[in-house]
């Protein structure tokens, strides 16, 4: 008899651990699928705390029953632990203006002994050419503008050298490879116009690098921010000797400010093939009085990719366009610029702006007569 209650009453025990077990294991294997979805969810987000923010509200978990709400401030505090965390990060430490990975001059080695298409610097480049560093707080967001066509083989040789120079200079950047659509004669000015129009629509920057296709940098410690005045930032060219060739030389890499590049109107978009549209933004920038800053010849070196050159801007327009720029250029350039958008495509190391510039005038007279009116 008391054996048979001691059994009764062992079953009623262990009815109750049962019962009573039910919600504390439901709860465990809930907590880890919660933070097992956390932390799929932060890895796929890389804003940490959008994610967390998402998690609170998404309906992934239902938070009616007790143990589910046990569950929910213990995710609670997992999520203001990682809310602490994420809010110390967000104060990172701003980048340091001249990091310790600079190694000074680059070994340049432009031949066909290196594959350009790769470097394992590109494993972290997100799709469209953006990068940040994670450690630090990038100083400047800086949009590289490189005006293109049929130059692939030299637009792989620039990355290859600049992106992990940029990626060593801890700035947080994005390519940008403006290109003119058809055959007709190159406007480079026009297209920087209106590769600045349309990047503006994408992302703000501090910085803009204008920078030729063909200029390879020889030394990491020409940082690629801007400064408040335009930056030159290749005075030392092989082609000239490293020498600077004449004091009002913008042509090659220069950086502006967003502002800057507005206050002189941008380019000109009156030069139609090579030659002088680098000139006429240099009278801009005198007409301004804004100055003009250039690293040393020690660091502002560059090494130009030998090709042939494009078609040239009779000399006969271009020394009239010069002429003309002080009346000119508040009419001419960034607020007068026409285009058509052919295409924004992001690809892994740039993003493609394809544009529509239309003809050239037909005849110099036309652009001479234009200029006379201005
Ligand atoms: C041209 C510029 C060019 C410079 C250096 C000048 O004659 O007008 O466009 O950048 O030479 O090549």
């Amino acid at each position: 008899m008391l054996q048979a209650s001691h059994s009764r009453l062992r079953k009623h025990v262990f009815a109750c651990i049962v019962v009573l077990s039910v919600p504390l294991i439901v709860n465990v294997y809930v907590t880890i699928g919660f933070s097992v979805k956390k932390a799929n969810a932060l890895r796929r987000n890389d804003n940490i705390e959008d994610s967390i923010e998402a998690m609170i509200d998404s309906e992934d978990v239902t938070m009616t029953t007790p143990w589910l709400l046990v569950s929910r401030s213990i995710a609670n505090k997992t999520i203001k632990t990682a809310k602490e965390f994420w809010s110390v990060s967000h104060s990172l430490n701003i980048c340091s203006s001249s990091p310790i990975m600079l190694v000074g001059r680059l070994n340049i080695d432009l031949s066909d002994n290196t594959n350009f298409t790769f470097h394992k610097e590109y494993l972290d480049i997100i799709s469209g050419g953006t990068w940040k560093p994670r450690d630090c707080f990038a100083r400047q967001r800086v949009a590289i503008i490189i005006p293109f066509r049929d130059r692939r083989k030299h637009l792989e040789q620039l990355q290859y050298y600049l992106i992990p120079m940029l990626k060593r200079q801890q700035l947080n950047f994005r390519f940008f490879v403006v290109e003119q659509n058809g055959n007709n004669t190159f406007n480079k000015g026009l297209i920087m116009n209106a590769a600045f129009a349309e990047v503006r629509k994408i992302e703000d920057f501090d910085c803009f690098v204008f920078h030729d296709v063909d200029m390879i940098p020889e030394d990491d410690r020409n940082i690629y921010t801007c400064t408040d005045a335009p930056k030159h930032m290749s005075p030392a060219l092989d082609k000239f000797g490293y020498r600077l060739p004449y004091m009002q030389l913008v042509g090659g890499v220069l950086s502006m400010k967003p502002d800057v590049f507005i206050a002189v109107n941008g380019y000109s978009n009156l030069y139609w093939g090579w030659g002088a549209e680098d000139d006429d933004m240099a009278a801009r920038i005198k007409f301004k009085n804004l100055g003009i800053v250039r690293p040393p010849l020690t660091t502002g070196r560059y090494r130009m990719i030998k090709h042939s050159k494009r078609e040239m801007n009779p000399a006969k327009i271009r020394m009239f366009l010069l002429k003309t720029v002080k009346n000119r250029f508040m009419k001419d350039g960034l607020n007068s610029v026409q285009y058509k958008t052919v295409f924004v495509k992001l690809t892994p190391l740039f993003t493609h702006i394809m544009v529509d510039v239309g003809e050239p005038p037909k005849d110099t007279n036309k652009i001479t007569s234009m200029m006379t009116q201005t």
